[in-house]
């Protein structure tokens, strides 16, 4: 029988699009429904089971054993903290080969601020008030963690944090829901791409849904009571930023709100994620989150919990096992339907698929070594330090020092510590690639100059026995440098703190230091606002440097020596004690808003009620006029927009970054309002002597709110816009809003 040409290439083209799904096809969302759906007919309940289970490492990036058995029988979808490519393919051979449905492992990671180069904490991120550098971050962190084998990390962490008790407020972007979606947004785009399925991206996980950050005292795991008003506002901002970014995942917080635990909160998880927000990812519980459901008081045995939870929305269960091990006699009592576990299932897999992860499972080993710490990743963290620290004080320009002067001494427990920059969430990041301030310092000074080092004492701990060695250098040099603040252990999960002052004996060493009468700069490496009144008061020169990543004495040196003009601004209130928390600048105006002069006011008897230093503070080597504000239009509709304008000049000597940032206040509604709310920031680069006009369009997204019968509203009347470089420092208008 003869088979003519046209024939064979119809069949050979048919078969192509039968056979053979390119990656890109694969992740169309037709295919993507099509494949869960087929998939998921042929699963046991079992391996459906299986899909919800996630567990953790051994340690170190190992598996444990007893993963590979669970993944031959179809019964574990996800691990945790499980890495390097080459141990990732072992266990996904296991999964691909070996199991009846060859549906490959997620493999999950807290890529929080870096995999190997890391990049300042996300507090510190989110003070270069340039969300183009976290997206850079992100995009360095994803490349790096998916060479590594991973294709999911937990991050990124949007939690509005409104007290700096709570050690986690280092890992988010601070007190303002504004500047926090953009960077919520920014995160996710860098970490997934327009495709997470790419070889250089990973899927994202947004965290920790939610008002985990208002843990009550400070006191990481605690509850939280607030209005819905205050979640739709505040809290949920960045999530719905998240979201709209095309966020893969959520993570379900620890805490209870308004009595309902997060991870069993139909409110959050169903009515608002996924039937207002139409968010079609996965939710996975926090580490054993659905376990403590009985402790939380909620559940009486894990069965229990494991009801609440999945009825309540999460799919996927980190780590406690209560889905597995109750699943099929919930659904035979119906207590569980079996919609519900399918609905959870096709989420995951549905992620699966969109990763790619079918096409592709494995991890190119060769490409692992020569993607970590590439010298284009280490330029960059090394710009975002740069950009995230903060001069909170200078003082007759005591800032920036001459690379030629005789002597320095760089003294302090956190001038050479190679850890501390790091943070809580080090990622695979290792203290030998770290760059201390030290090490910086000496790369940066001319030959001729002699650099000492003293420690003085360590963060923790009462002694004082290295004082006078520190305090002996300090009168040998012509400046002294102090690096205090805290250790990674001291902020990120499980480090609230009750106190904000310095730890250990640190603050009487800076005193020690002064005491000298030689030029002091203070040097601050931590992950909170801390209460530093004596230092403001005393030393003439301080630096927020954060926890700035592996680059992170390379950037300090730039800024102090003058290399690089700092721009950064806080995103965070200071407080000056403890007591003055929550303080935050976006509040409720009161009956008796304070007065200085009038004792009936809302404020501190001993005290003052401003902070030590306001969001969106920070100083620069130049100075910067703001002037002439100017509006579009005087009065517009309700779904109108109006756009603001001032002139912005570099009024000093050297170039340098300004971030213009645009505050609203709603004067009279029918619901009271904060004193001001961001609504528009720009970080602007001017020449010495340029000027430029920045503008920013106010429209409903931005004047409206969540009224008594919980609708979005702009209300009619008037509103005061308000412009300035910090959040007390500005100039204003107003417009009307018609009825
Ligand atoms: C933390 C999460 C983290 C998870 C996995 C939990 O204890 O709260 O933020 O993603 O552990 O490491």
């Amino acid at each position: 029988m003869k088979i003519r040409l046209p024939f064979i290439l119809l069949f050979a083209v048919v078969s192509f699009f039968l056979f053979v799904t390119p990656a890109s096809q694969s992740q169309n969302p037709r295919n993507v429904e099509q494949r869960v759906n087929a998939l998921l007919a042929q699963m046991t309940l079992e391996e459906k089971l299986g899909q919800l289970q996630q567990l953790d490492g051994e340690g170190n990036g190992n598996f444990r054993p007893e993963h590979l058995d669970l993944i031959r029988k179809g019964l574990l979808g996800s691990t945790l903290n499980v890495r390097g490519a080459q141990r990732t393919n072992q266990v996904q051979r296991v999964a691909v080969n070996e199991s009846r449905l060859k549906i490959p492992v997620l493999f999950g990671f807290d890529v929080i601020h870096g995999y190997r180069t890391i990049f300042p904490i996300p507090l510190g991120e989110a003070s270069s008030w340039d969300p183009s550098l976290a997206e850079h971050s992100a995009a360095v962190a994803a490349q790096e963690a998916n060479n590594a084998g991973l294709r999911w990390t937990f991050a990124p962490m949007v939690d509005i944090a409104r007290d700096p008790r709570w050690g986690r407020i280092s890992e988010g972007a601070g007190e303002d829901p504004f500047l926090g979606a953009a960077f919520a947004r920014a995160r996710v785009r860098g970490f997934q791409g327009n495709d997470y399925s790419a070889a250089d991206k990973i899927v994202s996980c947004a965290k920790h849904f939610v008002a985990y950050g208002a843990a009550e005292g400070g006191r990481d795991y605690n509850t939280t009571d607030l209005s819905e008003n205050t979640l739709r506002e505040i809290y949920f901002p960045p999530f719905k930023a998240a979201v709209d970014a095309g966020v893969g995942t959520l993570m379900s917080s620890f805490n209870a709100i308004n009595g309902v635990p997060a991870s069993a909160n139909p409110f959050t998880l169903t009515k608002v994620l996924r039937q207002e927000w139409k968010f079609d990812g996965f939710v996975v519980s926090d580490y054993t989150a659905v376990k403590e459901l009985i402790n939380h008081g909620v559940a009486a045995n894990e069965e229990e919990a494991a009801a609440a939870a999945l009825n309540a929305g999460v799919d996927m269960e980190m780590v406690s096992r209560s889905f597995n091990q109750f699943g099929p006699q919930l659904l035979k009592q119906k207590k569980l339907s079996t919609a519900t576990i399918d609905e959870a299932v096709r989420r995951i897999l549905r992620i699966k698929f969109r990763l790619g992860l079918f096409d592709n499972p494995y991890t190119d080993e060769s490409r692992e070594p020569t993607s970590l710490l590439r010298p284009e990743s280490i330029r960059l963290a090394r710009e975002i330090a740069g950009r995230s620290m903060v001069l909170l004080k200078n003082d007759r320009e005591a800032l920036p020092l001459r690379k030629d002067l005789g002597s320095m001494a760089v003294i302090g427990p956190l001038a050479d510590d190679r850890r501390a920059p790091l943070g809580w969430w080090a990622g695979d990041g290792k203290p030998e690639n770290t760059v201390t301030p030290l090490a910086g310092i000496k790369e940066k000074v001319s030959a001729q100059t002699k650099v000492g080092y003293a420690k003085g004492c360590d963060v923790t701990g009462n002694s004082t026995a290295g004082f006078q060695e520190a305090v002996d250098l300090a009168k040998a040099s012509d400046v002294a440098i102090v690096f205090v603040g805290e250790i990674a252990d001291m902020v990120g999960e499980a480090a609230s703190h009750a106190s904000l002052d310095l730890p250990g004996r640190q603050m009487e060493l800076v005193q020690a230091i002064h005491a000298t009468g030689k030029p002091t700069i203070v040097v601050l490496v931590n992950g909170r606002p801390m209460s530093v009144s004596w230092i403001v008061d005393n030393v003439p020169a301080i630096l927020e440097s954060w926890m700035g990543g592996t680059q992170s004495g390379n950037a300090i040196a730039d800024i102090l020596f003058g290399d690089v003009n700092p721009g950064a601004k806080l995103p965070v209130s200071f407080p000056r004690t403890v007591g003055q928390v929550p303080i935050y600048y976006n509040h409720m105006n009161t009956g008796r808003p304070p007065d200085a002069g009038n004792r009936y006011n809302s404020k501190y008897f001993d005290v003052p009620w401003t902070p030590l230093f306001p969001f969106g503070y920070g100083l620069s080597y130049t100075t910067f006029k703001i002037s002439n504000l100017q509006l579009s239009a005087p009065r517009i509709s309700a779904n109108g927009r109006v756009t603001v304008s001032v002139e912005v000049e570099n009024t000093g000597k050297r170039a340098g970054d300004e971030v213009v940032q645009l505050y609203i206040r709603d004067l009279v509604a029918t619901m009271t309002r904060p004193v001001k709310e961001l609504k528009g920031f720009q970080r602007v680069s001017l020449q010495p002597g340029e000027k430029r006009r920045v503008e920013f369009v106010l429209g409903p997204e931005h004047l409206g709110f969540w009224n008594r019968e919980m609708k979005y509203v702009v209300e009619p009347g008037e509103f005061r816009v308000m412009v300035g470089a910090n959040s007390v420092d500005v100039i204003e208008g107003t417009f009307q809003v018609n009825q």
